[in-house]
């Protein structure tokens, strides 16, 4: 053990104690929460000297800070606490890009449509949740997520496996020959809930093309009890990388609860209850959530993998809110897992900081960070998923509809957020786009993705290291 670490240890050990909360009592789940959501901004840079608006500490990536967002403005929504609330309206403004589609030039060596994605789904989450409407000379939240969708449902690429998306936007970065699940199910939740937004069926058609793709492929399936894999080869379409990911079976079983609010399709709840199963037999213990694929004997997550939990939590939630039949098991294993997050939080220099190990209740100096603030975070405000503080109240007008409640809104109850069915940039890529390379000139297109990939790594270089 390193000096620093064992002093670190010996110093907290005695002053530390776990965070406990009654879950019965919505204070007490607002109060341990706000530690939480400190824990988690003390990685935020935005207004350190030499960080950036919107982005964490090294080595968090960019996609993780849209992941994160999502926590904090639901942290808002749950508790009604909104001491972040300028601070998350400014981050996901700031991110927006050029064309107001998440897609800025700064994250051109590492954003894949799984990044943008999560960003998209942030600003949905924004719009259903009627968080305070940006400037009338900003883009919506709305919008924003509108443009996500757009600019990835025009990648969809059919030349390879028959259809889905790749994992990556820009064929220089690696992982451009890999469909994973996880951009697929991105563009699957998008869609489901701008479906049940705006009513607009082109995005019910999408989510049904997407679903579709990932059960052929091999990804999500019957056979496969499904357990939903991590994706697939796109130069050999049989060979699926087989990781189980908490967020992956989080994406799918809350597009399609969405999508059963939506459409009162039986089909969409018995897609999201065997989805359920799958998770209940992979990724609880005890009725506490572990990432199995990292977590068994080793605990061996990666920066990422850390906040898959929270992510999972925030959609078996609305799975809970939605869907009658799984709610008691839900509920009961969101209670179970915050009680055990909880009982980890108990190190760090504020005392109460969260760690990876829910299984045990055990600190440790090497698994806090990001992820584990998220997900501590995330699986105890889901347990306010029936009685979020910053719900409106429901109201009929003369016509008998009703407006607010509890649950996302939607334009016609009470939703506020404009959109466009045009967001975004006209290109799938408008990096290249804004160099306006042509079809026919393939050859200088080569040499022109060189030209700009050594500019785009040249300032970036850093960022690689
Ligand atoms: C709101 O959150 C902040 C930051 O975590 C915290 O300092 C404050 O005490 C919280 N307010 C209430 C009323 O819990
Ligand atoms: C892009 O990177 C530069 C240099 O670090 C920074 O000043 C700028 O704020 C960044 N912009 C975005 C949108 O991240
Ligand atoms: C494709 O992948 C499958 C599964 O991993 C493997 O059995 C098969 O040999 C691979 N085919 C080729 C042509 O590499
Ligand atoms: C109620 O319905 C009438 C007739 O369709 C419509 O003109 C009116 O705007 C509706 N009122 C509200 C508050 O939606
Ligand atoms: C959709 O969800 C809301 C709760 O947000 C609920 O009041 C409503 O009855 C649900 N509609 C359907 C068709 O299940
Ligand atoms: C949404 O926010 C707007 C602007 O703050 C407000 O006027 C409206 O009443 C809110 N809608 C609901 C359903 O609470
Ligand atoms: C529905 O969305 C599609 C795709 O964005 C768009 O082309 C179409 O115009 C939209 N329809 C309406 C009625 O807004």
């Amino acid at each position: 053990m390193k000096l620093t670490r064992l002093i670190s240890r010996l110093l907290f050990a005695t002053t530390a104690s776990a965070l406990t909360v009654d879950l019965d009592d919505p204070e007490s789940i607002s109060a341990n929460a706000a530690l939480i959501a400190q824990g988690l901004m003390n990685y935020y840079d935005g207004h350190r000297y030499g960080g950036v608006v919107g982005m964490f500490v090294f080595p968090y990536y960019w996609w993780e800070a849209g992941a994160a967002w999502n926590s904090m403005l639901d942290f808002w929504y749950y508790t009604g606490n909104d001491t972040y609330n300028d601070v998350v309206k400014e981050a996901l403004l700031y991110q927006v890009g050029k064309n107001n589609d998440y897609l800025p030039v700064n994250q051109s060596t590492t954003e894949g449509n799984d990044d943008q994605g999560f960003w998209g789904i942030t600003a949905m989450a924004a719009a259903e949740k009627n968080f305070s409407n940006p400037g009338k000379d900003e883009p919506q939240w709305l919008y924003l997520a509108q443009a996500v969708f757009n600019t990835m449902s025009a990648r969809w690429d059919t030349d390879n496996c028959g259809g889905g998306l790749r994992w990556q936007i820009y064929t220089w970065n690696n992982g451009y020959d890999y469909k994973n699940t996880v951009s697929n199910g991105c563009l699957f939740n998008l869609a489901a809930r701008l479906y049940r937004y705006t009513g607009n069926d082109t995005y019910l058609h999408w989510a049904e093309k997407a679903w579709d793709w990932c059960e052929k492929s091999g990804l999500l399936n019957k056979e496969d009890h499904y357990h939903i894999r991590d994706g697939v080869d796109v130069n050999n379409c049989t060979n699926i990388t087989p990781y189980v990911w908490t967020y992956n079976a989080g994406l799918f079983i809350g597009g399609s609860a969405f999508l059963y609010n939506a459409t009162s399709d039986e089909q969409w709840a018995t897609r999201a209850k065997n989805i359920w199963t799958g998770c209940e037999d992979l990724f609880f213990q005890d009725d506490k959530m572990v990432e199995i694929s990292c977590q068994q004997t080793r605990i061996t997550c990666n920066n990422d993998q850390r906040c898959f939990k929270a992510i999972f939590s925030r959609f078996i939630g609305y799975a809970a809110l939605f869907l009658p039949d799984i709610r008691d098991d839900i509920m009961k294993k969101l209670r179970a897992s915050a009680t055990a997050a909880l009982a980890t939080c108990s190190g760090g220099s504020d005392g109460h900081t969260c760690s990876i190990d829910w299984l045990t209740g055990s600190y440790s100096n090497d698994w806090i960070g990001l992820g584990e603030q998220m997900s501590a975070l995330e699986v105890l405000q889901n347990n306010l998923i029936f009685n979020p503080k910053m719900a409106p109240k429901p109201t009929t007008n003369e016509n008998g509809t009703t407006s607010g409640g509890v649950g996302p809104l939607t334009h016609d109850t009470g939703g506020t957020s404009e959109g466009s069915p045009d967001a975004g940039s006209s290109s799938a890529n408008p990096l290249l786009m804004n160099l306006d390379i042509k079809g026919s000139d393939k050859a200088g297109a080569g040499v022109i993705t060189a030209v700009l990939l050594i500019g785009v790594l040249g300032s970036g270089w850093w960022m690689l290291a």
